[in-house]
């Protein structure tokens, strides 16, 4: 009876790929930017965007609710009470495009090139999303839906989620779920399908280090007075050894260390690290001494300059000594260590190694909680069958490095199982110039997703 059913909903998707296709385009041509103020009411307007699209596709309910920040769409279509409920999660904004001369194509007007569609969001998450929207527009509109469905779209993952947490804490008879379904990850190629078991915490601060109380002249006072950018610099690289260990005290003492039996089923997923060097232009990978790559990515945390700025970086030879230098720096976390826990130890080890020729200031920014996602779960196993059908292999559980913050706070205080069913791969470069979402992925997506449907209905 349900494959009958599956089987409607995925002759529907079939009929229906150049709307899907166009509306997602309009979508990516709204550059919802959470980051940066000036793209406010085009924020907005996503989530306006959004709010129609799931009332078209279907939904009895659907709603923008405001927030302290951006709003976070809701719409729920409730078949039967005694039907386990998927709540889809996703994001409508997107990272800033910058920098545009890097694009082969402009950010927000949307192109397809050998077959994959270029955007800002194009994957992260607007292509991933909106597959959920549209396996259950074409669920909905064939009668076959077979589970009750909850969309939760929020406006603020790239920022940090901070209003969404409060959201959850004050709806969560709303929100009730049998598992909140995500995708807004990646799997290891299209030839081998894999689901996230877990994801990197993060902890980010910004640093300042101030010298003299002008800029001077670099030959006036150079040699005499400490250079902050100097300064910084080495403090910086003082943060790691020569072997990619951070030296930070107390940063290791709650990182698990996993059985070589784990890290063993970890390192069959393939990886060619030929392939991986040529991709990014590298003539060799770099990382903690004792992990390869994939761990190094999946249970190992680290430490990274984002951004460094200060001095003169205009045209020309100006000289100065600049009285100030910055940078941005994001540590990502592994289970157990945590993120207030960890932005503390850096605040003090900062200021404990600056010298006194200067002056430290450490402003932490947003993090996030690291997860793990069981996969011994109904739902682990459903999403197994839905790849088994839709790409005739069993898929990999892998371990992501990126982080979704909200995801340990599903599993925290809805008590949610929750499944990272992402379809993007490496290559997609999200947050990158030429962000891309193959169109493959996006149809394989939503047939997985329907036929996900399928088999959480009659999962135990
Ligand atoms: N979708 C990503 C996270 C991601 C990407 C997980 C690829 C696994 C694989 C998400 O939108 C993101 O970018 N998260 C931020 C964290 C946030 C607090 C800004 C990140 O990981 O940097
Ligand atoms: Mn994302
Ligand atoms: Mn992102």
């Amino acid at each position: 009876m349900s494959e009958h059913n599956s089987q409607q909903a995925l002759n529907y998707s079939q009929e229906n790929k150049d709307d899907f296709l166009n509306e997602l385009f309009d979508l990516l041509r709204i550059p919802s930017v959470s980051a940066d103020p000036k793209f406010s009411k085009d924020v907005h307007e996503a989530a306006k965007f959004i709010k129609q699209k799931l009332i078209d596709a279907g939904v009895d309910k659907a709603e923008i609710c405001e927030t302290a920040g951006y709003p976070i769409v809701y719409g729920e279509k409730i078949i039967d009470e005694n039907l386990p409920t998927v709540l889809v999660y996703g994001h409508y904004d997107v990272q800033p495009a910058d920098p545009y001369e890097l694009w082969d194509s402009p950010p927000f007007e949307p192109v397809i090139k050998n077959d994959r569609i270029y955007a800002r969001g194009a994957c992260d998450d607007k292509g991933q999303f909106y597959m959920h929207v549209k396996a259950f527009e074409a669920m909905a509109k064939t009668g076959s839906l077979q589970c009750n469905v909850k969309f939760m779209i929020e406006g603020e993952e790239e920022v940090g989620s901070n209003n969404l947490e409060i959201f959850v804490n004050e709806n969560k008879e709303k929100l009730k779920n049998d598992v909140v379904l995500i995708s807004d990850t990646s799997m290891i190629s299209m030839d081998t399908p894999s689901i996230t078991a877990g994801l990197r915490g993060l902890s980010y601060v910004e640093v300042e280090v101030t010298g003299p109380n002008r800029d001077l002249h670099s030959g006036t006072y150079g040699g005499a007075v400490a250079n902050p950018i100097n300064v910084l610099c080495d403090m910086i690289s003082s943060l790691k050894d020569e072997n990619g260990h951070i030296t930070i005290p107390g940063f290791y003492d709650k990182v698990e260390e996993y059985s070589q039996e784990y890290r063993d089923t970890l390192n069959k997923a393939p990886f060619n690290e030929e392939d991986y060097k040529k991709e990014l232009d590298i003539d060799a990978v770099f990382g903690e001494k004792g992990y390869t790559t994939i761990e190094r990515i999946g249970i190992r945390p680290t430490l990274d300059v984002n951004g460094i700025w200060g001095g003169y970086i205009g045209e020309g030879a100006k000289t100065v000594l600049p009285s100030k230098a910055h940078a941005k720096i994001s540590m990502r976390l592994v289970p157990n260590q945590e993120s207030d826990e960890i932005t503390q130890l850096f605040v003090d080890h900062f200021n404990n190694i600056a010298p006194d020729y200067v002056k430290v200031k450490v402003t932490p920014h947003h993090g996030g909680e690291s997860a793990v996602v069981s996969t011994d779960s109904p739902a682990f196993r459903a999403a197994e069958k839905a790849f088994k059908d839709g790409w005739d292999k069993k898929p990999l559980p892998t371990r992501d490095g990126g982080s979704i913050p909200i995801v340990a706070l599903f599993e925290k205080k809805l008590k949610s199982d929750v499944l990272l069913m992402g379809f993007g791969l490496d290559k997609d470069a999200i947050h990158s110039p030429n962000e891309s979402y193959g169109v493959e992925n996006f149809f394989k997506g939503i047939d997985t997703i329907i036929r996900f449907h399928g088999h959480f209905a009659k999962a135990e």
